[in-house]
């Protein structure tokens, strides 16, 4: 299928009566490339369990394959089915192994002690017509978890080292045009990349893209970026050409800009291009545009650019990029502006996975989540510690939520500049992104003479490649200067805020910004300190050494016009780094909200100071069976002016709400309802908890009920119990089974539990999850067949669910 945005935009440029040329714009194509793949574990210990690989001297000829997967006639009949994107690691049980790289990465058994889950075997068969034969062909795979080497026609073509950048090949000279080809994907995950899960495998989308031998290039050839002038903008548009023909090519170059609506608003010149066999050259241009409608977070407004190359007079290449625009200022006595707006930094920093899914998001996942971000009042994200997805800064930009864009490792060797080199190409068009980090709490490097001459090198890269913007680091360092924070732009803050004032004080003009803050520790719907099943009380009490309240670090920042603000650890909880305790934990605890996006408590702490919205929650739930007569802490987070507790009617007593703050009650424990009555200026705000009875009914809640049924949208959708009364049993733990009919499939379940040891993916027919805390969750991937779906959940002695999805073409 044509990428939908690059179909919706071509069917808005032809609706809108454009010139005959401009039309001609869909030359290139951009394929999705996920369906149809073939998938086996290979092994990192032995060749002929990995299917000769390592003993077939494969690259000793060009094209040889020996024996091996990479042979083009290898039979693959036995190799699972699979569609991208995909993760072996999600499904693999939970192993106990006393070692920190396996704890860190939430003891899935993958990685050099477990050689037999650590190569993963990738096939496809594709072809391309021969009226695509003439120009370029290219694969582009945008993440593969990792060490990857990829084969066409046995014909070896390239790897890539890194777990978290894309990579293009142009696979042009081992193409069979109108006949089948075979690609082969090896990915060896025995070496890990971070200290948190990774998964494995190809886990982002890949493309097949087809483009004339006159190009605008694949990295980064289309730059926009733009300045504001009074009440004008002016576009600055950079294409970059490449001539792979056999001659020298005159060309010829111009670009556009159209509004949200594909109306053009801004037309360059067309400008002359010679260039010789295998070169590339840039053309700038500066386009004018009066009265700019301007990108920000409640309206996320983007424009679209436009590059075309023309050659002998015909459209060779388009290619278009969707922008804002929007001004972003780094104060150090004021902190940040967006807009020439002052803007606190209210952010998150958060890791790839999911619940049910591993790393293998679905696109819509990335929205759902960027969605409940903002919901809690979320403006910052932090792609923390590696390149993100791309969908997810096209959720970002689309949502309006400002992006810190970090690449994995903080050194300048040749394959981490390169990794840093294309984050930059790829991602410099964002919107949302305001800044790039070049690298987190290097404490082997960061206070050197070598951790300064590498920043400077990275610094000095960022700045050529994206000058219209600014980096930062992130210094898990106190007030220290050597070493990185020497030369760095925007000094970073991880953690240690008992050190900015005296910081600020000696380096006044140093923008700072707290890159880490918080790692407090919450389970959701636990209430007391379990070290049996290693569980944190869910109130913002409990953080590691390094670490603070939400509350703590909070108060600090408001407090200090010139701290612009920081990125909480972290906005969901991951897989891995169970911290406090370790097995049988197997996910963090950082959440504000857990693996599911369902919120712990101090979401509506963050919520009630984040958000002008009227926020009144009671903590805990009020099912406290066996516990009458004892005293129970009550917590309210609220941003009214005063509250009112009340249990079953009697009074509690009022008290007034501390700004940035919160409310506790210790209250002894009877059944009933729980009800807090608050003012907020003068409006009255009333929200309360209530013991229920037994659950009686399984309740679904999709996060949409049509599916566009392209192999890849999908539905979230949540699963709790009601009483009889339609109440929610917030401490439910029944087990769930579901069932699917119709053309689309569960992808994943998962409850949010930090030490649960159930499967996240289950055998067809066999899907089931226990709630957690009255909760669970699971994700339905679309099929291809316009139609119905129908999700059945039932549990023991309960009223079963059903929830219908439409699936359109
Ligand atoms: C930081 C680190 C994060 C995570 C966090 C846990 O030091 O940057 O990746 O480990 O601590 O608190």
């Amino acid at each position: 299928m044509v990428k939908k945005i690059d179909v919706l935009f071509y069917f808005f440029v032809s609706c809108i009566g454009m010139n005959a040329m401009a039309q001609k714009t869909s030359v290139r194509k951009h394929l999705n490339f996920d369906a149809g793949w073939k998938f086996s574990l290979g092994n990192a210990a032995d060749p002929a369990k990995d299917f000769n690989f390592g003993i077939g001297n494969i690259l000793s000829k060009s094209g040889e394959t020996a024996g091996t997967a990479t042979a083009v006639k290898f039979n693959d009949a036995g190799w699972a089915p699979v569609s991208l994107p995909h993760d072996w690691v999600v499904g693999l049980p939970f192993k106990y192994v006393k070692n920190d790289d396996i704890d860190s990465h939430g003891y899935k058994p993958v990685g050099a002690l477990f050689p037999e889950n650590s190569i993963g075997w990738y096939r496809k068969s594709f072809t391309v017509t021969r009226a695509d034969s003439g120009g370029r062909i290219a694969l582009q795979f945008d993440g593969i978890y990792r060490d990857s080497k990829v084969w066409v026609n046995g014909y070896y073509i390239g790897g890539h080292f890194s777990g978290y950048n894309g990579v293009s090949f142009d696979i042009t000279d081992f193409v069979h045009f109108g006949q089948p080809n075979i690609v082969v994907v090896r990915a060896d995950a025995t070496q890990s990349e971070g200290w948190f899960y990774e998964g494995a495998g190809i886990y982002r989308h890949a493309w097949l893209n087809i483009y004339n031998n006159v190009h605008i290039k694949t990295e980064g050839g289309l730059y926009v970026n733009s300045t504001i002038n009074g009440n004008t903008s002016q576009i600055n548009i950079e294409t970059t050409v490449e001539n792979k023909a056999i001659n020298n090519s005159d060309a010829t170059v111009y670009s556009y800009v159209t509004d949200r609506k594909g109306k053009i608003v801004a037309t360059g010149k067309e400008l002359p291009l010679a260039l010789a066999i295998n070169e590339s050259k840039t053309i700038k241009e500066q386009l004018t545009l009066r009265d700019p409608h301007l990108w920000s977070l409640d309206d996320p407004y983007l424009y679209r650019a436009v590059s075309i190359v023309k050659y002998g007079g015909r459209v060779c290449d388009s290619v278009n990029v969707r922008f804002g625009i929007r001004t972003f200022k780094f104060d150090s006595d004021h902190g940040f502006f967006l807009n020439g707006v002052p803007l606190k930094v209210k952010g998150v920093s958060c890791h790839q996975d999911h619940a049910g899914v591993g790393s293998a998001l679905p696109d819509h996942l990335q929205y759902y989540r960027i969605g409940l971000l903002k919901e809690m009042g979320v403006n910052a994200y932090r792609t923390t510690h590696n390149p993100p997805t791309p969908e997810l800064l096209d959720a970002c930009d689309s949502l309006g939520m400002v992006v810190m864009d970090e690449t994995r490792l903080l050194t300048s060797g040749k394959e981490y500049e390169q990794q840093f080199r294309d984050l930059i190409l790829r991602d410099r068009n964002h919107a949302s992104i305001f800044m790039w980090s070049i690298g987190n709490e290097e404490y082997v490097t960061q206070r050197t003479d070598i951790g300064k001459r590498i920043a400077q090198n990275q610094i000095l890269l960022q700045q050529q490649l994206d000058p219209s913007r600014t980096s930062t680091y992130a210094a898990n360092v106190g007030n220290t200067y050597h070493g990185v924070n020497e030369v760095i732009p925007v000094r970073g803050f991880n953690y240690n805020l008992f050190a900015i004032d005296a910081y600020h004080k000696e380096h006044p003009g140093q923008p700072v910004i707290g890159t880490e803050v918080a790692s407090t520790v919450t389970t959701r719907s636990i209430y007391v300190k379990d070290t049996v099943h290693a569980y944190v009380p869910d109130y913002d009490v409990t953080y590691p050494s390094w670490a603070s309240t939400a509350e703590s670090w909070w108060k600090i920042t408001v407090a200090r016009e010139w701290f612009m603000g920081g990125f909480a650890w972290t906005g969901f909880d991951y897989r891995g780094e169970p911290t406090p305790y370790r097995w049988p934990n197997i996910n963090s605890h950082f959440g504000i909200m857990d693996m599911c996006g369902f919120p712990k408590n101090v979401y509506y702490y963050y919520q009630s100071w984040w958000t002008d919205k009227d926020v009144l929650h009671i903590a805990p739930h009020w099912n406290w069976k066996g516990k009458e007569g004892q005293p129970i802490k009550v917590w309210v987070n609220t941003n009214a002016d005063n509250v009112e507790l009340f249990l079953n009617g009697k009074s509690l007593g009022k008290k007034d709400m501390e700004r940035n703050g919160h409310l506790v009650w210790d209250v002894n424990y009877q059944p009933g309802k729980l009800k807090a009555i608050a003012y907020k200026k003068g409006k009255k705000l009333v929200s309360e908890v209530e013991t229920t009875e037994p659950a009686y009914r399984v309740i679904l809640s999709p996060s949409k009920t049509t599916l566009i049924a392209d192999g890849g949208d999908a539905s979230v959708v949540n699963v709790s119990l009601v009483d009889k009364k339609g109440r929610e049993v917030p401490d439910a733990l029944n087990l769930v089974h579901f069932e699917i009919n119709g053309d689309a499939q569960i992808i994943g379940v998962g409850n949010g539990d930090p030490s649960s040891h159930e499967a996240d993916q289950c055998l067809p027919g066999k899907w089931q999850r226990s709630l957690f805390g009255g909760k669970a969750q699971i994700i339905i991937k679309a099929g291809s067949k316009a139609g119905s779906v129908v999700l059945t959940a039932t549990a023991d002695g309960l009223k079963t669910a059903t929830v219908e999805i439409k699936q359109v073409i």
